[in-house]
């Protein structure tokens, strides 16, 4: 087990800044997430949350400021090794869950394990462990098209995990799915992190999703103007 809030933090940011042109769409935005700790981000539509994401990710650059990804400097590094930092240390889900649509719920769940050259035994292996976790062992070689909305976020959940990332970012990952369905996401979601130690970013309008998180993180117009 990986200690809950452990000394060195996941993620560090520290005085990010974006602007798209003119406009300042981040201004000043900081905070740290320890392993195993999750935070929501939350704010109107417009206030700057998947901005926010996409830096964390190194998706998109602040003009000002320092992220920190495991010590890794996210704002800094070359394509590379920001290519390599992603593949290894950050997982993703999204709202419309972004499954390969020709492959099958195994095979989506295994390509970030062909990324970082994981052998093809210890893939295989872990691809059925990861489907076990979220409950789709009997689903392995359906297509995206086949499941249910829920089953494809529990698949979208599997990929983003199964090579055991530091940390995961996830933009409104119930906002596509019912109530139930979204609930049992958000169950698994920190289940999973409390379990393997991930700290998680939760982007989320929904009390029932900013419930699951240790703090939250409330921007209006790109600033930070409320934490819990
Ligand atoms: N690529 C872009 N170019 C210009 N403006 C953008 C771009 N992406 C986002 N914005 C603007 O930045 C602001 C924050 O957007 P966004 O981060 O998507 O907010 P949220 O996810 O909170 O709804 C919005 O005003 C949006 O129009
Ligand atoms: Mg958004």
């Amino acid at each position: 087990m990986v200690p809950v809030h452990s000394q060195s933090p996941v993620l560090a940011v520290a005085g990010v800044i974006k602007n798209y042109g003119a406009r300042r769409v981040l201004d000043d935005v900081s905070f740290t997430l320890g392993a195993g700790e999750r935070v929501a981000l939350t704010g109107p539509s417009g206030s700057g949350k998947t901005t926010l994401l996409n830096c964390l990710g190194g998706v998109d650059r602040p003009d000002a400021g320092t992220i920190t990804v495991r010590g890794a400097p996210v704002h800094a590094l070359d394509s590379l090794a920001l290519a390599r930092l992603r593949r290894v240390e950050i997982g993703t889900i999204f709202q419309f869950f972004h499954l390969l649509p020709t492959l099958t719920a195994a095979e989506n769940i295994e390509l970030p394990l062909q990324l970082i050259a994981v052998p093809a035994a210890e893939r295989g292996a872990r691809v059925a462990a990861a489907l076990d976790r979220v409950g789709l062992s009997s689903r392995a070689a359906a297509l995206p098209g086949q499941l249910s909305g829920g089953e494809q976020q529990r698949v979208a959940i599997a990929r983003a995990l199964v090579h055991r990332p530091g940390l995961i970012l996830a933009d409104e990952p119930t906002g596509n799915l019912d109530s139930a369905n979204g609930a049992n996401i958000l169950a698994l979601l920190r289940e999973l992190s409390d379990e393997m130690g991930i700290a998680l970013v939760l982007v989320t309008h929904s009390e029932e999703a900013a419930a699951i998180c240790h703090r939250r993180i409330n921007l209006r117009d790109g600033r930070m103007v409320m934490q819990g």
